[in-house]
């Protein structure tokens, strides 16, 4: 394993010292005086990435701020981080990988070589045999062992073999072909697989196993299942148990880095597409990760999706930093992480297509920057990734807004919005009121008021009863970044993802941690498996402490072993 240069300490340097005494000066400022003093603040603290319009402005920034933010890029040598990425250096230290999921959507005619691969030319051939599958699928020409077409596919796989598939395969439903129903099992909870297929006619049924390893205990388990259960099915429906097996074929396909297990599984590799050990899980969907939702929303808007991600990808290149829309939410994230003392970050999609995108950036962002020690293995000495949550709006405003509000934490917030509504309806009874108006004007409402709040005089001098003025003060002063598009296209919807990629990236290198690797799921998946044989009273529970062997008792004993 080779460590190289970029293991550099920015928290220790004197840009975050001096960030530390700024903030010591500016922590009490509201957003209130802020924009009254700099009324140009609204239009200028902003930024357009690609398509995306970016406003920072209600963020507890002066410009000051801004510029001391901007020396700790030079403190950390994000320059140098981002070039090293793009080039396909192994800054994934410990795996000894290079981090180029930014390869997956490079056009066909750009060139990029890696440890001696034509890493474009490999891509494409990949995102080619994708499609002809995808379009085989959609056209019913591909179809199942009784020569039926497939009329619903099924993405085994979990982490990002299943988070981004799912995402985008929701985000993106208003491009799919309604005539294939998706679904997605992920849990090894039997209940998961039970429930997507129980109510189907496994003659027309495909599974896609997705599982960058081939290995992990979830995906290879449900796999297992779907295949026992496509079996049954058809011998149910009166085909011989060696048709059955060689049905596999027709119903299975692998997305995968591991052809021997693929091929062990019984999956014929002619259906397996590949990938490659540069491409993190949590990063993969838009490589043949991806082919449940190229075959939901079809070859050329998985394709127009791709360069969504590749433009926001040349943003984040070559834009200064100061204009950089990743490098400035990655800053401010960090300001509030480990200046404010803020450990969390609400998502706040105004768009029901992105109900999953804050359960996908979960994993993009924690499982890459939940992490204790630097790349040359010292302890990080300030706080690191931040709890990212949330729930589109308006639901969430129903629920959780109140805390965000007036609950005693500073919990910074995106709000992601879009001008054109993909449904345009209207309420006659409303007096032809438009829908997405309504819905938008919450959009804009909810970030003005969590900024500027409402003040105890203001609600007085709305007659409000002296006892109940403190409980109705808004405190504001609450930062939001709102995130406005014109539509929820494939392209956008590619742009925001880099772009929350990007972002996690830059707080990574701030951190000077490794944002690739995820050693801290291993030893969880370890004890599952030792405690297996405890479950089913093979082994007892001796050795174990107190806590777990009790709780392991009851299990036995509510299932009577
Ligand atoms: O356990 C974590 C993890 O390794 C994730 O990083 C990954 O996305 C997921 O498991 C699934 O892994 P695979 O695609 O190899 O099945």
């Amino acid at each position: 394993m080779t460590t190289p240069d970029l293991a550099i300490d920015a928290t220790a340097s004197p840009a975050w010292a001096a960030l530390r005494e700024h903030h010591e000066q500016v922590k009490d400022l509201s957003l209130r005086s802020l924009f009254d003093s700099d009324p140009a603040r609204g239009s200028e603290l902003a930024v357009t990435a690609v398509d995306l319009y970016v406003d920072y402005s209600k963020h507890r920034v002066t410009r000051e701020t801004l510029g001391l933010l901007q020396q700790l890029t030079e403190a950390a040598d994000l320059r140098r981080h981002i070039d090293a990425m793009f080039a396909g250096v192994h800054i994934n230290v410990t795996e000894n990988r290079a981090v180029l999921h930014t390869a997956l959507r490079l056009p066909s005619d750009a060139e990029l070589s890696v440890d001696g691969q034509d890493v474009v030319a490999e891509v494409h051939e990949v995102l080619d045999r994708m499609g002809t599958f995808a379009d085989s699928v959609r056209s019913g020409s591909w179809t199942g062992a009784t020569g039926k077409p497939i009329t619903t596919v099924i993405n085994i796989g979990i982490g990002g073999s299943d988070l981004g598939p799912v995402m985008a395969t929701e985000a993106l439903r208003d491009y799919s072909d309604r005539r294939i129903t998706n679904r997605f099992v992920s849990n090894i909870d039997p209940t998961d697989i039970w429930e997507k297929t129980h109510d189907l006619d496994p003659a027309q049924t495909l599974f896609i196993v997705a599982s960058k390893t081939f290995t992990t205990l979830e995906t290879l388990t449900n796999a297992r299942l779907a295949r026992t259960w496509l079996t049954d099915g058809l011998q149910a429906g009166g085909m011989s148990a060696e048709d059955a097996a060689a049905a596999v074929a027709k119903h299975f396909v692998a997305v995968s880095t591991n052809a021997e297990l693929v091929s062990e599984f019984g999956i014929d590799t002619d259906n397996m597409f590949g990938f490659w050990d540069w491409v993190g899980g949590r990063y993969s969907y838009d490589s043949a990760v991806g082919l449940s939702l190229m075959v939901a929303i079809g070859p050329d808007a998985f394709r127009e999706m791709l360069a969504g991600f590749h433009a926001m990808d040349e943003h984040f290149r070559t834009a200064p930093f100061e204009a950089n829309a990743p490098v400035l939410l990655g800053l401010l994230n960090v300001w509030y992480g480990d200046f404010f003392g803020s450990g969390s970050h609400a998502v706040l999609p105004y768009s029901q297509y992105l109900l999953r995108f804050p359960a996908y950036l979960q994993q993009l962002t924690m499982e890459s920057n939940g992490k204790s020690v630097r790349l040359d293995g010292s302890p990080v000495l300030v706080d690191t990734g931040e709890v990212f949550w949330g729930e589109p709006g308006t639901n969430g405003q129903h629920a959780f807004y109140q805390l965000l509000h007036q609950g005693t934490r500073i919990i910074p917030a995106d709000f992601i919005g879009f001008v054109e509504p993909n449904h345009d309806l209207h309420d006659l009874a409303g007096g032809d009121a438009d829908v997405h108006d309504l819905f938008m004007s919450n959009f804009f409402a909810q970030s003005t008021a969590l900024a500027f709040g409402k003040t105890a005089e203001e609600i007085a001098a709305e007659g409000v009863a002296a006892a109940v003025v403190p409980h109705k003060v808004m405190p504001g002063n609450r930062p939001s970044t709102s995130i406005l598009a014109q539509r929820l296209t494939p392209s956008v919807l590619g742009q925001l993802v880099a772009l929350y990629e990007h972002t996690t990236f830059v707080q990574g290198a701030i951190w000077g941690i490794n944002s690739f690797d995820q050693w801290g799921v291993e030893l969880g998946k370890a004890m599952a498996k030792q405690l297996a044989p405890m479950l089913s009273a093979e082994t007892s529970t001796e050795g174990q402490d107190s806590s777990t062997a009790t709780l392991i008792g009851r299990y036995l004993a509510g299932r009577g072993r």
